[in-house]
């Protein structure tokens, strides 16, 4: 007698990271954002693409539990531990490794464990050879991997960048790129069943393709396409969006 075959594996959906219902941002007179509306599962890799002023930015540090919503409701997955890359990374006024130690440390890192897991991040990005030079002294690229290694070493579940690539020349935007790259491949601290969030920002509709899993378009605070990267590029969208899409490719 042929024996049953076991019921179809279902994997579990992938946990939520944000829900954000009816989110609106009020500054003074300006709406920075309005009516957002977004739910993050765990492992997406989020593009929010938009014209200068569109509220992507806004979104970013609203995510980032660093402004409060005037309107709607933020709730999120406190366990997570999340980094974020600013617009223009903050360089402290020390070494190169010292600016990774010292975000380590004030997480509750012991100083000599510290040291330690700054250097493997610094090899990580390949600036070990400038580990002692003024952070403050680095070229704008090596910057940018200096905050992508504070970050890294952080290990956090949730990476938000907000331009990552935006002053870089070809050369450096790529290496910035591959980092990228690898860190939204690489898993959370909880395991391997916790694939890393990124969420970031970008002009470049080339990154845009080669790195994120969806594209959320924002214009004048609202969003107004929410899509898998392919139906972004080769779907219809409405029209505000289509135009975006061909102005920043000419
Ligand atoms: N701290 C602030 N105070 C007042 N207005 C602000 C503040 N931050 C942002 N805004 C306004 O909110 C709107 C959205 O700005 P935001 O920086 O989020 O846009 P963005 O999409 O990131 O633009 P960019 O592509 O230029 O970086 C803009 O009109 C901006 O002037
Ligand atoms: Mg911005």
């Amino acid at each position: 007698m042929r024996a049953d075959l076991p019921p179809p594996m279902h994997s579990p959906a992938p946990a939520v990271v944000w829900n954000l219902q009816a989110v609106g941002v009020q500054y003074g007179r300006v709406s920075a954002l309005s009516g957002v509306t977004l739910r993050i599962a765990q492992g997406e890799r989020v593009a929010l693409v938009g014209s200068n002023g569109s509220g992507k930015s806004t979104l970013l540090r609203v995510l980032h539990g660093l402004v409060p919503a005037s309107s709607g409701q933020v709730q999120q997955d406190g366990a997570l531990r999340q980094a974020m890359l600013f617009q223009r990374p903050h360089m402290l006024r020390t070494s190169v490794q010292n600016n990774i130690v010292l975000g380590l440390w004030l997480r509750g890192t012991a100083w000599r464990d510290a040291k330690v897991q700054a250097r493997t991040a610094l090899q990580r990005v390949g600036l070990q050879a400038v580990a002692q030079q003024n952070a403050r002294t680095l070229s704008g690229g090596q910057q940018q991997r200096l905050a992508l290694a504070r970050a890294w070493a952080l290990r956090p579940d949730v990476l938000l960048l907000d331009e990552p690539t935006a002053s870089l020349d070809p050369h450096a935007k790529r290496e910035v790129e591959a980092l990228m790259a690898d860190f939204a491949a690489s898993h959370a601290s909880a395991g391997p069943a916790h694939p890393v969030t990124t969420v970031f920002s970008s002009h470049n509709l080339g990154q845009v393709k080669r790195l994120a899993s969806r594209v959320v378009y924002l214009e004048h605070g609202c969003v107004l396409a929410d899509l898998p990267v392919h139906d972004f590029f080769n779907g219809p969208l409405p029209q505000a969006a289509a135009l975006f899409v061909q102005g920043e490719k000419v």
